[in-house]
C-alpha cells in the first residue's frame, strides 16, 4: 500500500490518440523526474477519452498502450502507482459530487470545452461539459499540492481549487489546494505552425513517440522557422521551439554553440534542425525500446495495473470515505 511520508502528486493522460513529443517533454519526463520526490499516482484517464469519438473496438489497446507509454517513459512501480481512472470508482462518485458545486456559467467557461464542441459538433456530450468536475476529482481525492501538466490545463486546474475551496467553504477544511508544476516547456508548439501548440488534432505539426529517426529528420526538415523575410532582432517562435527542444533533449553543446551562431547572426537553420533531429531521435531511442519490450508483454502490463488500482483506491476511498462523513451521506 502507498504508506509514503512523501507528499503526493497526481497526473493523468487521456487515451485518445497517440503521444506526441510534447506531452513527453511538457508532461510524461516530469512524472519520471518528480518519483523520488513526491508519491505519484498517474493515471490513464480513460473516463475522460469517453467524451471523445472513439471506436470501442480500440479502447482498451489505446488504455493499455498509455500505460505502457509511463513506464517506457521510466516509471517505476516500486516508486509510484500507475492505474486506470475507471478502475477506481471512487473518481466516479467525487466526480458527482462535485458537479454538485460547481457553476454551470464557470463550466461553459473552459476553452477545452468549447474547441472540443466545436470539433465534435454531432457529439457536444454532457461529459464534455462536466469533465472538470471529474478532473478536480481525479486530483483532490490523492490531496496532491502539486499536478504536473502542461500549462493547458491551467484553467482545468483552476476550477479544481475552486471547487476544493467551495466544498471547504461548505463542509469544513478539507481539501488543499493544488497548483500546476511545469517543466522548462508547458507548451511546446506545433512544427507547421509554431503559433500554436503541438497537439493530436493537428498531427501534421506533431512528432510523435513512435516516428522513426527517418520520419523525425523529414518532419524537422519541414518545420516552419521564419515566416518573415527580413531577419529580425526578436528570435521567430519557430527557431524558438527548436532550441527548446534541443535543450529537453539534453543536447546542451550543440544548443550552446548554435546559440551563439544565433546571436552572430551566422546560424544555418538547416543546421539547427539536423542537430534537432539527431537529438530527438537520440532521446527516444531508449523509450521507444523500452515502449517494445512493455507493450509485448500484456500479461505483465495488466499485473501493474490491477496493482495499481488496488493501491490508488486505498488512497482514494479513504478521502471519499472523510468527503462523505462531512457532507452527511455515510452511516457511521
Ligand atoms: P493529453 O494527451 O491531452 O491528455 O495531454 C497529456 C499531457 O501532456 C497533459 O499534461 C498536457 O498538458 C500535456 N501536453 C499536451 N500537449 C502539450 C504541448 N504541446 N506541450 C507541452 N505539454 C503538452
Ligand atoms: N485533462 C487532462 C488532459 O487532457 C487529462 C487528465 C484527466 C488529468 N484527469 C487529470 C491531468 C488529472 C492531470 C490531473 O491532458
Amino acid at each position: 500500500m502507498a504508506t509514503s511520508k512523501k507528499p503526493t502528486t497526481l497526473s493523468g493522460i487521456q487515451p485518445s490518440g497517440k503521444l506526441h513529443i510534447g506531452n513527453y517533454l511538457g508532461a510524461l519526463k516530469n512524472f519520471v523526474e518528480l518519483q523520488n520526490e513526491y508519491q505519484g499516482f498517474y493515471m490513464v484517464a480513460d473516463l475522460h477519452a469517453l467524451t471523445e469519438d472513439i471506436d470501442p473496438k480500440e479502447r482498451l489497446a489505446q488504455t493499455l498502450e498509455i500505460a505502457a507509454a509511463f513506464i517506457a517513459a521510466g516509471l517505476n512501480q516500486k516508486k509510484s502507482v500507475l492505474f486506470v481512472q475507471s478502475f477506481v470508482p471512487a473518481h466516479v462518485e467525487l466526480g458527482w459530487i462535485f458537479t454538485t458545486l460547481l457553476p454551470v456559467a464557470a463550466l461553459e467557461r473552459m476553452t477545452q470545452y468549447k474547441d472540443k464542441a466545436a470539433r465534435q459538433t454531432k457529439n457536444v456530450n454532457a461529459g464534455l461539459l462536466t469533465y472538470p468536475a471529474l478532473m478536480a476529482a481525479d486530483i483532490l481525492l490523492y490531496q496532491p499540492p502539486v499536478v504536473p501538466v502542461g500549462d493547458d490545463q491551467a484553467q482545468h486546474l483552476e476550477l479544481t481549487r475552486l471547487v476544493a475551496k467551495k466544498f471547504n467553504q461548505r463542509y469544513g477544511d478539507t481539501f488543499v489546494l493544488p497548483k500546476a508544476l511545469h517543466t522548462r516547456i508547458p507548451r511546446l508548439m506545433s512544427l507547421a505552425d509554431p503559433t500554436r501548440k503541438m497537439s493530436k488534432s493537428e498531427p501534421t505539426g506533431c512528432l510523435f513517440l513512435d516516428d522513426t529517426p527517418q520520419v523525425i529528420e523529414k518532419k524537422i526538415k519541414r518545420a516552419v522557422t521564419d515566416t518573415s523575410s527580413a531577419p529580425t532582432k526578436e528570435m521567430s517562435a519557430g527557431v524558438k521551439n527548436l532550441f527548446l527542444i534541443l535543450e529537453a533533449c539534453g543536447d546542451k553543446k550543440n544548443h550552446n554553440a548554435l546559440t551563439a551562431a544565433y546571436q552572430k547572426g551566422t546560424l544555418r537553420y538547416s543546421e539547427l534542425k539536423e542537430k534537432v533531429a539527431d537529438a530527438t531521435s537520440k532521446e527516444l531511442a531508449p523509450y521507444q525500446k523500452r515502449y517494445k519490450d512493455v507493450i509485448e508483454n500484456k500479461a505483465a502490463l495488466k499485473r501493474v495495473l490491477t496493482d495499481g488500482a488496488k493501491r490508488a483506491a486505498h488512497a482514494a476511498d479513504t478521502t471519499l470515505k472523510n468527503v462523505k462523513e462531512r457532507m452527511g451521506i455515510l452511516l457511521s
